[in-house]
């Protein structure tokens, strides 16, 4: 079924509306069974380097990896909006370095707005960013790229100050011109409170129900990544318990010879079975 693209204002009118369902996506068959599922947001997420390239955490991804991957992920959506994540170095030194690289998503691999970890302190530099034409999401709470600064992977703003800090993050990032902003690991009540007090779309990852939509990692989703699940996770298969039990089960049709069966062989005319054995 041919679906119409979504845009950056079909994201924000949905703002106190149906909720938006986003996920992240690392190639092109991954990217079209989120479409088929008629998904909002198609992420490509730096949670790359982790969960498909095997780095312990997201700060090695480099720009050359997000779009190689973005490109995959682009030719497998029709309508999904396609965010790319723009990597830990790649938008840090300059404004005209963010812009650049920003740029290099949209032209290189054609996703259609770029994310951006940080808030209040990154408002300049998200400001130039949109003003260059390139929409930008968001991205407050647990900064992956930045875990270490906040003291590991654990829930931001659980004090009143930090708390008011995140607001004041979120408020920026509005006025900086960011389409929607994503909430990480924050408590339930402080991203309902902070949904409340920006006009545009919240999508919360372990930031309970109150945000304007939800985001998750595919890989913890469907169960294809076990070294790690986070507790916000819910998993909604066990992909990787089914593969490897496929995988097993061809080893030993292998080895046993069940396979390959008749019904995955070809055949030969008799004729030509007959004079090739002449041949010899
Ligand atoms: O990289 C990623 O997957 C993300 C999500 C956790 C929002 O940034």
């Amino acid at each position: 079924m041919h679906q119409k693209k979504l845009t950056i204002p079909d994201i924000r009118s949905r703002k106190n509306g149906t909720p938006i369902s986003e996920i992240t996506a690392y190639d092109y068959p991954l990217a079209r069974m989120a479409d088929a599922a008629g998904i909002d947001i198609a992420l490509v997420g730096d949670s790359l380097g982790m969960v498909v390239l095997g780095y312990p955490d997201t700060v090695s991804v480099t720009m050359e990896e997000m779009l190689h991957h973005a490109k995959a992920v682009v030719r497998g959506i029709e309508h999904a909006l396609v965010v790319a994540d723009m990597p830990f170095g790649s938008y840090n030194s300059s404004i005209p370095q963010a812009i650049g690289n920003a740029n290099r998503m949209l032209k290189e691999a054609r996703v259609d707005a770029v994310k951006i970890e940080g808030g209040v302190t990154m408002a300049e530099t998200v400001a130039a960013i949109v003003r260059a034409g390139i929409p930008v999401q968001g991205h407050i709470g647990l900064t992956p790229q930045t875990a270490t600064s906040l003291g590991g992977f654990k829930v931001q703003g659980k004090s009143a100050e930090a708390a008011r800090q995140l607001i004041d993050d979120a408020r920026a990032l509005e006025d900086a011109g960011c389409f929607s902003i994503v909430l990480e690991a924050i408590p339930a009540p402080l991203a309902e409170h902070i949904t409340k007090a920006v006009a545009i779309p919240t999508i919360g990852i372990g930031a309970g129900p109150g945000c304007d939509g939800q985001v998750l990692v595919i890989h913890d989703l469907i169960g294809l990544y076990d070294r790690f699940v986070p507790k916000f996770v819910k998993q909604y298969a066990k992909i990787s318990e089914q593969v490897i039990a496929a995988l097993g089960q061809y080893k030993a049709e292998v080895e046993s010879r069940a396979f390959p069966g008749a019904a995955h062989s070809f055949t030969m005319k008799t004729e030509e079975l007959d004079k090739l054995t002449r041949l010899y």
